[in-house]
């Protein structure tokens, strides 16, 4: 067993339990300057300023994805259902998933079915590995097989945790992230028990 199997790690439906813990969480990414969206109360839950320190306005707004897209040659705002995720270790928030259960034409070009991010400070220890591993099994009860999981191609870690979990590359396509260029790499995940029982690294 290695050391990352030692992590006593579960996946929870978001909890006022643990609500402070990932708050600070979300503070610490602000602070830091980091831009990953899902630790971004204002992007991510849809709350304003003043209202964003507020679990049950949190649970609201994390229901639906919004994104814009054209239909018909007209702009118009789509409301994608999805299923918020907490991964948490004894007391504290470690990190966030997230399952888009249908996809769009905007999904696909930037977005993915799934998306995950650890919370500052408890990087590259395991748990990125864990929580995918516990996204796929959801995505899986949710029919979603194989799931469409994207990262810029300089996402390094994001990019092994998806190819350790099995993903194939099924293309790479120019994209934007936070206003810059980037290219984006596109990976199918089967997301079966069989196909995550194999891809287990033990
Ligand atoms: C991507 C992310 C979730 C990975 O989580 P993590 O907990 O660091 O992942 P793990 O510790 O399980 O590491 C997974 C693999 O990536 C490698 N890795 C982790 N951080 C790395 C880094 N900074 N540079 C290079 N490799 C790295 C690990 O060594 C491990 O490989 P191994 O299994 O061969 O040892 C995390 O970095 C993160 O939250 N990033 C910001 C949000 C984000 O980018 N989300 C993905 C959007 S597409």
């Amino acid at each position: 067993m290695s050391t990352k199997e030692k992590l006593f790690a579960v996946l929870i439906s978001p909890s006022r339990k643990y609500w402070d813990s990932y708050y600070q969480a979300c503070k610490e990414s602000e602070k830091a300057g980091e831009r990953s969206f899902l630790h971004d109360l204002k992007e991510f839950a849809h709350l304003k300023k003043g209202e964003d320190n507020n679990f049950a306005a949190y649970q609201k707004g994390i229901t639906r994805q919004l994104y814009f897209e054209k239909v018909n040659g007209e702009s118009k705002m789509l409301n994608v259902p999805s299923t918020t995720y907490w991964l948490v270790d004894k007391k504290e928030y470690i990190g966030i998933g997230i399952i888009r259960h249908r996809m769009t034409k905007a999904i696909e070009e930037y977005g993915a079915n799934i998306g995950y991010a650890i919370r500052l400070g408890k990087r590259n220890q395991g748990y990125g590995t864990i929580l995918l591993r516990f996204l796929l099994q959801e995505a899986y009860r949710f029919k979603i097989n194989p799931a469409l999981i994207t990262c810029s191609e300089d996402n390094i870690a994001s990019k092994t945790l998806i190819e350790h979990a099995g993903g194939i590359l099924r293309d790479k396509l120019p994209s934007t992230e936070h206003g810059k260029p980037i290219t984006l790499c596109r990976y199918w995940v089967r997301t079966d028990p069989k196909s995550i029982q194999k891809n287990k690294r033990s």
